[in-house]
């Protein structure tokens, strides 16, 4: 497994870091009922592989089914600290009150009395909601506050984006990481050959950078389908050796709730020939 420095905090995770929200969302992506039996053994299996092969960043939110996901990561990580495992979490965008509330409830589900990343769980940020989430008493100090009482150790943020919110928080210089959404149909967060996006602007305020949806949450996958119905190659290999082999993608996330889904991965990911030459990619025509 490669291991790699997590931006500003210092702390050594693994590359192929563990997605939590296929765990515990309902049909997420396919038929899945996260309350079965059979379900939580698969996960359970699913993170005693992680371990075992060398995973160490693993990321949740109460939002994956509300508190399924946490509960199952917990029951599994609960009784491991770091060093071996980097344990992240989220919240949704609230208030300095509801955030306190939702990493109590976190903390219970998770097991565990501290927090490794806790990361405001979002999608597109207007230029209000930042306003209101780094203003007085708003989010972003109660998570400071947490931070300063040891029960979180970094702070984040989670986007879709690629918006003034976006940078504004990353220049904000509250945040220990961020988690993007880059793979290879939303590419916008890295043009090697100009160079600009979202990514160098991670790298220069020398944030964490998580990568979410490497395997594109299947829309790439939906794309083939539609184009060439009998087309039964499997693109999801490349598709995650695309984001590993981005200098600047610190984690690379993948959503598994198995533990044959996690060996492939991992084998994946210690494949230094499926990593290719982005900027070559990316270069001009002559
Ligand atoms: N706003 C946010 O904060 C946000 C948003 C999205 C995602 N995330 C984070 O990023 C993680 C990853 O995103 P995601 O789970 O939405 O999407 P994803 O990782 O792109 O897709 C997950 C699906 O990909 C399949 N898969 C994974 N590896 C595969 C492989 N080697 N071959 C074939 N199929 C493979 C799995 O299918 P099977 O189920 O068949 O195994 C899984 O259901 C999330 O779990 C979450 O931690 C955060």
């Amino acid at each position: 497994m490669e291991y790699v420095t997590f931006g500003k905090t210092g702390c050594r995770v693994s590359r192929l870091g563990f997605g939590g929200a296929v765990a515990g969302l309902k049909n997420y992506l396919h038929s899945y009922d996260p309350g079965s039996e059979e379900s939580k053994k698969s996960v359970y299996q699913a993170l005693e592989t992680a371990l075992e092969l060398g995973i160490t960043y693993f990321d949740t939110a109460p939002g994956y089914g509300e508190g399924a996901s946490e509960s199952m990561f917990g029951e599994v990580l609960g009784g491991t600290a770091p060093p071996k495992i980097f344990l992240a979490t989220k919240c949704s965008p609230t208030g300095y009150d509801g955030v306190i509330r939702s990493v109590e409830e976190s903390l219970k589900r998770l097991r565990r009395d501290r927090i490794d990343l806790l990361q405001i769980h979002g999608s597109s940020y207007t230029d209000e909601n930042v306003r209101d989430l780094l203003g007085p008493h708003g989010m972003v100090e109660a998570m400071e506050k947490m931070k300063k009482e040891g029960l979180i150790r970094f702070i984040g943020f989670s986007s879709e984006d690629n918006n003034r919110g976006l940078y504004d928080l990353m220049n904000s210089g509250r945040f220990d990481e961020v988690q993007l959404c880059y793979n290879f149909i939303f590419q916008h967060p890295y043009e090697p050959s100009r160079p600009f996006g979202s990514l160098y602007e991670a790298e220069k305020n020398q944030l964490g950078i998580a990568a979410m949806r490497a395997p594109t949450s299947g829309t790439f996958q939906r794309w083939i389908k539609m184009i060439r119905p009998d087309d039964t190659f499997d693109y999801n290999r490349a598709l995650i050796q695309f984001v590993f082999s981005n200098p600047l993608v610190d984690v690379v996330l993948a959503g598994m709730r198995s533990a044959a889904r996690v060996r492939q991965n991992v084998e994946i990911a210690e494949d230094m020939s499926g990593r290719i030459d982005l900027e070559a990619v990316h270069g001009r025509y002559v």
